[in-house]
C-alpha cells in the first residue's frame, strides 16, 4: 500500500502504482521508522521502490566507493551502504546540519555508521573538493541545480561507473512546457537534454516513481 503521498508519481495510474508498492517486502524497523518520519515531516525520500533499484545497481556493479549528493535524513544512504557491504564507503552530503544529525543516529541504529562519512555543506562544492573518482554518484539535490550537479559530477565518476539521478520526470512536469520562473522544472528539462546529448554518458530514464535516470560513463 502507498502510505505516503510523496511516493506517488503523478503520472502512473493509481492502481498500477499501488500494485508496484504492494509487491515490495516489508522493511526493517529503522527503515520503516524513517519512511514514517519522512511522511509526517514532508521530507521527500526516494522510497522503497527506487531504493531497491539503487541497491540492485550497487550490487550488480560491485560499487564500493559511492558519493551521494543531497542525503537528507539518510534514507537512500542506508540502502546504498547496505548494498555496498562492509567494505563499502558512502559519502553522505547535505546542507542541513539538523538532518545530518538525525541521519547519524539512523546510521548507528541501522548498523552501517562505519561505512558512511557525513559531510555537511554544499554537495557540489564537497564533491569538487573530494579526491579521486567514484563507482557511483547518486544525485538528489535541489532540482534547479541539476545541470550544475551534472557538470561537477561527470569528471568524478570513474569510467564504467554510474551517475544516477532522481526525480527526472518531476511528477510529469518535465514533459510539458515550464513557466519561465519554474527553476526546478527548467533545471530538470535541461538536465535531461544534457545527459542524452552527452558523448560521455549512456543514459536510461526509468519511469519508476518520479523518474530515475541511470547513466553509465563511457
Ligand atoms: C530530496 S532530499 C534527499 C532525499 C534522500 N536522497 C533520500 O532519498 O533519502 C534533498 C536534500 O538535499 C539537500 N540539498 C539540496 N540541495 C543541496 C546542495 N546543493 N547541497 C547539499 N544539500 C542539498 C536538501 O537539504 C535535502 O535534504
Amino acid at each position: 500500500m502507498i502510505r505516503s503521498e510523496n511516493l506517488r508519481s503523478g503520472y502512473i495510474q493509481d492502481d498500477v502504482e499501488e500494485y508496484l508498492y504492494q509487491l515490495l517486502p516489508e522493511r526493517d524497523d529503522v527503515i520503516r521508522e524513517m519512511e514514517e518520519y519522512a511522511q509526517q515531516n514532508r521530507i521527500p525520500i526516494i522510497g522503497p521502490a527506487v531504493a531497491r533499484l539503487l541497491s540492485l545497481l550497487v550490487k550488480v556493479s560491485g560499487a564500493k566507493r559511492i558519493f551521494e549528493m543531497g542525503s537528507a535524513i539518510g534514507y537512500s544512504t542506508i540502502w546504498l551502504a547496505r548494498a555496498a557491504g562492509p567494505k563499502g564507503k558512502v559519502i553522505y552530503t547535505d546542507g542541513d546540519p539538523e538532518k545530518a544529525s538525525r541521519a547519524k543516529e539512523y546510521f548507528r541504529r541501522a548498523g552501517v555508521a562505519k561505512r558512511i562519512e557525513v559531510r555537511i555543506g554544499d554537495a557540489l562544492e564537497l564533491l569538487k573538493k573530494s579526491s579521486g573518482t567514484f563507482d557511483i554518484i547518486f544525485n538528489d539535490v535541489a532540482k534547479s541545480q541539476y545541470p550544475a550537479a551534472l557538470r561537477v559530477a561527470l569528471p568524478k565518476v570513474k569510467r564504467g561507473g554510474l551517475f544516477i539521478t532522481d526525480n527526472t520526470l518531476w511528477s510529469g512536469k518535465a514533459v510539458r512546457p515550464a513557466a519561465p520562473d519554474d527553476a526546478d522544472t527548467l533545471g530538470i528539462q535541461e538536465f535531461n537534454r544534457l545527459v542524452y546529448e552527452s558523448k560521455q554518458l549512456y543514459p536510461v530514464l526509468i519511469p519508476l516513481r518520479d523518474g530515475v535516470t541511470v547513466c553509465r560513463k563511457n
